[in-house]
Order: C-alpha cells, then structure tokens, then sequence
C-alpha cells in the first residue's frame, strides 16, 4: 500500500493529468484534494483527447475509484456536464464519489469573481470560475456543501443566509440585480438529487482503502507557484496545491502520505498575470509556445513561456517535501541547439539562491544562466532512460543536481506510451 501525493512544482499545467493518468493503471483509488474547474488537465488516451477540470484523471482507468475531496469547490453544473461528457464518450463514471463536506461553487461566485477582477486596479487573471470567492465564503463560514443541495430545508436556510450577504453587496456596490432564491433552490436540489448517489464521507473511504492495503494516488490541481500560501501572492489561487494541502483535501493524516512527485515541465510557463523571471519574450519563447501547445486548457489563454528555473523548483522541493520529480515535455526542447536553466537570480549586484518572499524583488531580479548543450533528435519514441541521447541525460542530471531531487518519470510525449520510468513510484 502506498499513498502518493502528486503536485504541480510551478505555475500549473505542468502535465500532472498525464501522469496521473499514467500511475492511475497502479491506484485503486484516485483523489482530487484542491481547486476546482480553474484547473484543466488533458489526458490523451489512443486517438482521444480529454479535458478534465473537475474530475479526477484517474477517471479514464477502468476500475478505479475516483474522489473528489473535502478540499476542491464544486460547481454542480460543471460537474454534471463532465460527467455526460465521458457517459456520451463511453466512459464509466460508476465509480466517481464526491465528498458530502465540499463546498458548492454558486453562481453567485461566478459572478463576483468577474466583476471583483473588472473592478480591481491590477489584474490576477483568474479563471472567473468563481474559485476565489467560494474558497471565502467557505471560510467566512457561509458556505454551502454538497450535503446541503440533498435538503430542502437546509439548502433553503443556507440561501437565506448566504444571499442576504451577497445580494445587497451586489446590488449596492457592482449595480447587479442580485439573485433570487426561489431560482438557485430549485435549481441546486436539482442537482442534489443528481449527484445523490455519488456524495459520500470520503474521508472514510479513503481511511478503507488504506485499511485494506491499496494504492492511493492523491492528484494535485494548480502548482506551487500558485498556493495561496507559498505561491507569489497575491497572483495566486486560492487553495493549498502543496502536498501540505493533500491531508485536510482529502480527510487523511500527513503522516499517511508516503511519496510526494512534483511534475515539472523541462520549461517553465504560467498563465495569467505576475512576474516571471525566466520569461522569453523573444522567438525561443514562440518555439516553445508552439511546440508545446502551450495554450491554456480552461481559458485557451496563450500560456507565458521560459527556460527551466531551478530556484523556483528548489523552492517548490522544499515547501512540498518532494521525494522524487516528473519531468513532463522534455521532448519540446528536442530542436533547441543550446538550453538555458536559471540557477540563481541576480537582484541589485547580489546573487539570490533562494525564491524571494518580495514581488518587488521578484520583478526586479534578472536569471543567472547555465547554458547546457541540446540534442537535437526526437526524443517522442524513447522507452527507456538508456535510449536518451547523452545530452538529455544530461539535461535531466543537472535539473536534478539543481533542484535537490531525484528524477523518477520522464515524459516525452502526452500519450501513455511516451512516458520512461526511472524508479517505480507506486508498488505494485
Ligand atoms: P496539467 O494541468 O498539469 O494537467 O497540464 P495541462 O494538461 O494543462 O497541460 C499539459 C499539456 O501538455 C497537455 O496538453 C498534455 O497533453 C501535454 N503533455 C503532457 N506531457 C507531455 C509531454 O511529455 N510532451 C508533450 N509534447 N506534451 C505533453
Ligand atoms: P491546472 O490544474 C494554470 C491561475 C489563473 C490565475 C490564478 C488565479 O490546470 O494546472 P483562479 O481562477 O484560480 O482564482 O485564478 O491562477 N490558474 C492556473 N494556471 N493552471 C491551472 O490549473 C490554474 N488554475 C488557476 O490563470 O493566474
Ligand atoms: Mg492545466
């Protein structure tokens, strides 16, 4: 039995619903902790492609057990459209819980989230999902969980309660005319009763899993640059990504989670806005964009692009407890003569080790560069870490050196097959 936390090491996107993917055909059960359909991960199986915001990738593995957990806000509409989608697709969802303590995205949240990003000076660029403003209401302690849709009475007294905080702001401040409660009631109990038989103490669950001995793989969404904690605030998100946010996400203890996998791109990209030392704003950055399909799976966003930054990632090491990496598009780089990874930052004359706590800092801090020799071949069919070519071996020991972390997955290419395992993460 072996429970492994999997986290996004930088910006997000960082190919985590691949690997997921991948180590879901070794998980009994596959747990989604955080976030909610801000994220998009896209899983390529055979000749289809799937974007999942919601679900948890582990879904497109016949046989295992989906969660999604305490910890992710849920947008019952979003969810129910996912879940016809993989129906009408042929895939099962028979085997998909949700968490009966989750808290429901309203769309109420929706709405503030567009209109608080209109009218703020400065752009985060969220996702306008409504992601920020359900995570406050949940701890303003107003919010409504995915229990509360299956009650009538309860769902209606939350409504009260939660509308009339909300609708004088709306009305007051932004000039929206608010909603109404009759309509969201009947709506939500809707979607109580469709969601029923899928609401579960998951935490229970997982606890049986455990009990009986199976592989648990906990699926982290967003990435450490992005934790509302550790993440460059306040360009973030508003959940804990980092492994620390796996335990209270899904309901186990943190003594519980044996592994900890940080997926890192071979690059670095982020969506939205925030500073971004190793950024490329010249044609390399357009190559990678391009050659990685950087273009942002929820929004289609054009994704910001840059070399690898070994100062981030140390630090992503460092505040998730990594024991091991997974290197996603290494294959990109493939027609590079000269790859660069920032190993240090320079700001004002002093070199930086260490990911600065100050955006002000940040913005001003320029990348020390170490510039390694490319490869220059495909790498999309390689099986094995034998078959690299010396110099993407290379790559990968330095990115390794740099970050304090052994290299355990390698990927070269977004379907199943073009995934190299270096160590086995999760025991047979
Ligand atoms: P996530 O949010 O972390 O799951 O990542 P996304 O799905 O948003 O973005 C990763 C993108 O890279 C997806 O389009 C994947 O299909 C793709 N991808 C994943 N691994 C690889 C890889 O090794 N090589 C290439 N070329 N594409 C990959
Ligand atoms: P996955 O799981 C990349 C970014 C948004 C914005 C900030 C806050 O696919 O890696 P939010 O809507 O969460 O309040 O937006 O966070 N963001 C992501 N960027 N990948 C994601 O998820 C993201 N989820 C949120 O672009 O900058
Ligand atoms: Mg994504």
């Amino acid at each position: 039995m072996t429970v492994v936390a999997l986290v996004g090491t930088q910006w997000g996107d960082e190919g985590k619903g691949k690997i997921t993917d991948v180590l879901a055909s070794q998980a009994d059960v596959v747990v989604r902790y955080q976030g909610g359909n801000n994220a998009g991960h896209t899983v390529v199986v055979g000749e289809t492609t799937y974007k999942l915001h919601l679900i948890p990738s582990g879904i497109l593995s016949s046989g295992t057990t989906c969660i999604i957990g305490n910890g992710v806000v849920v947008d019952p509409q979003v969810l129910c459209s996912e879940l016809e989608t993989l129906s009408r697709g042929g895939i099962s969802t028979d085997n998909l819980y949700v968490s009966e303590r989750a808290h429901v995205i309203m769309p109420y949240h929706r709405v503030l989230d567009q209109l608080e990003e209109a009218q703020r000076p400065w752009k985060i660029g969220t996702t306008g999902r409504g992601i920020g403003p359900a995570y406050v209401d949940k701890y303003r302690r107003i919010g409504i969980r995915m229990l509360d849709l299956t009650s009538p009475e309860r769902l209606e007294k939350a409504l009260d309660q939660v509308l009339a905080f909300h609708n004088p702001l709306l009305q007051k401040v932004y000039g929206h005319p608010g909603f109404s409660k009759s309509e969201l009631l009947e709506e939500y109990l809707e979607y109580g009763r469709k969601l029923a038989p899928r609401l579960a103490d998951t935490s229970l669950m997982i606890h049986r899993a455990r009990q009986q001995g199976l592989n648990i793989l906990l699926e982290g969404a967003q990435g450490t640059l992005l934790d509302i904690d550790h993440g460059t605030y306040p360009f973030v998100t508003s959940s804990n990504p980092t492994a620390g946010g796996a335990a209270p996400g899904a309901g186990l203890g943190p003594n519980q989670i044996d592994k900890v996998i940080g997926v890192v791109k071979a690059y670095t990209t982020r969506v939205g806005e925030g500073p971004f030392p190793a950024e490329l704003h010249d044609a390399t950055g357009q190559l990678i964009r391009e050659r990685g399909r950087e273009y942002g799976t929820t929004t289609g966003r054009p994704r910001r692009c840059g070399w690898f930054d070994a100062v981030l990632v140390r630090y992503a090491a460092r505040v998730n407890g990594l024991t091991g990496l997974a290197v996603t598009l290494l294959d990109v780089l493939d027609v590079l003569e000269e790859i660069k990874v920032c190993v240090a930052y320079e700001y004002r004359g002093q070199r930086l080790e260490h990911f600065p706590t100050d955006l002000d800092v940040l913005r001003e801090c320029t990348p020390v560069y170490a510039t390694l020799p490319g490869w220059q071949q495909d790498l999309s069919g390689v099986k094995s870490y034998e078959d690299l070519p010396p110099q993407a071996r290379g790559y990968l020991e330095f990115i390794a050196e740099q970050v304090g972390c052994r290299v355990q997955i390698v990927s070269v290419g977004p379907r199943r097959d073009q995934t190299v395992f270096l160590e086995p993460v999760l025991a047979p």
